[in-house]
């Protein structure tokens, strides 16, 4: 007789997890099944009131315990952890969730949560609608999918004011700025591989007027199929809205720190994305040519092809006529790239 160290894990809906060791004769069928001991994997509920002192509760609870705010979310979702740090002076917070609001197949999908935590101010409600918008409306499985009644406002205990939220689909992977930190750069036969997903990517977005306007790595998702996925559609600009500057210091091109983002502003952003992630250095990092106001970051010396350096010159020229006028055109200047 034999018996299996850990034969199944069973997750449970209420997500203890229960060892079971299946004993087993050998060449024959299990005979018993017995359940060695239960563990119990506290995954803490959050509670989405940002100004409550203390938000983490058991995954039993049904209201905070500090609060009172109902911790099923619009009837449906369970905040299981922040994406990033609440302490920073972020106007929005992220959480990974789960839904139980879906057809049964579905019971517990994870979801990523976006809550807008200033909704007076009419910029930023503007962008956090936007975003909304634009995921409900783009189908794209490279982009995070966005169920129509994915935008909704919820009204803490304290009943004083609504907070807009945003429920998405959570894109597996590891976004690109984590990525890097462990596998320091990319080869060029990545870089082109990548170049050529993102220019697809955009080539989608633009042909709606869509201008993403913060390209860079935190941004781009690393799927584990290989494919890339473009998220935070935070800063976007749809046709007619209002050209604001916003974007991040390092990725954005001048004419949309000035507030005149056209879609070129995206192959700059691409371009100094694929820097960063072919020399793992920040483009902040490299010194800057004062009369082309470009950054000094190829040489002789880096072993990547002149045509690839010179397509990524061209993307992240400080003139957005001297930039390539398309996604097509960067395709084409890609598949004439030959590695020796
Ligand atoms: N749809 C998503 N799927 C998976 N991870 C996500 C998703 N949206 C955001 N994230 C993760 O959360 C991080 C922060 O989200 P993001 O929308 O980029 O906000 P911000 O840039 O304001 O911090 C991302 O870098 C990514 O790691
Ligand atoms: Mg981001």
């Amino acid at each position: 007789m034999e018996i299996l160290p850990i034969a199944a894990l069973t997750l449970m809906a209420n997500c203890s997890i229960s060892a079971i060791a299946l004993i087993i004769v050998k060449n024959t069928k299990p005979v018993k099944i017995f359940e060695i001991h239960k563990l119990r994997i506290f995954v803490v509920n959050y509670c989405i009131n940002f100004k409550c002192q203390n938000r983490q509760n058991s995954d039993l609870a049904k209201q905070c315990q500090t609060c009172g705010t109902n911790l099923l979310i619009n009837h449906r979702y369970r905040l299981l952890k922040p994406l990033r740090s609440l302490t920073l002076g972020h106007p929005t917070e992220i959480f990974e969730a789960e839904d139980w609001g879906t057809g049964e197949q579905e019971w517990g999908t994870r979801k990523v949560i976006k809550v807008l935590k200033f909704p007076n101010n009419t910029n930023l409600l503007q962008l956090f609608k936007q975003e909304a918008r634009v995921l409900i409306w783009l189908r794209n499985p490279a982009i995070p999918r966005v169920a129509p009644d994915g935008y909704f406002s919820i009204l803490f205990d304290d009943n004083s004011q609504q907070f807009p939220c945003l429920a998405m689909e959570k894109i597996l992977g590891e976004n690109l700025a984590l990525w890097l930190e462990k596998n320091q750069h990319i080869s060029q036969e990545i870089a082109i591989n990548w170049l050529q997903q993102l220019t697809e990517i955009l080539c989608n977005i633009h042909s709606y007027q869509i201008i993403h306007r913060d390209i860079k790595p935190s941004n781009i998702i690393l799927q584990p199929n290989g494919k890339l996925a473009l998220i935070d559609f935070g800063s976007v600009k749809i046709e007619n809205s209002e050209n604001i500057p916003v974007g991040s210091l390092g990725y954005a091109a001048p004419e949309q720190i000035a507030g005149k983002a056209v879609p070129q502003s995206d192959f700059f952003a691409l371009g100094r994305t694929l820097v960063h992630l072919l020399t793992g250095q920040s483009p902040l990092d490299f010194p800057i040519n004062q009369g082309k106001n470009q950054i000094i970051w190829y040489n002789s010396s880096i072993n990547i092809e002149k045509s690839l350096a010179n397509l990524l010159n061209k993307m992240m020229n400080s003139q957005p006529e001297k930039r390539p006028k398309n996604t097509r055109s960067i395709s084409k200047s890609l598949n004439n790239i030959k590695i020796r």
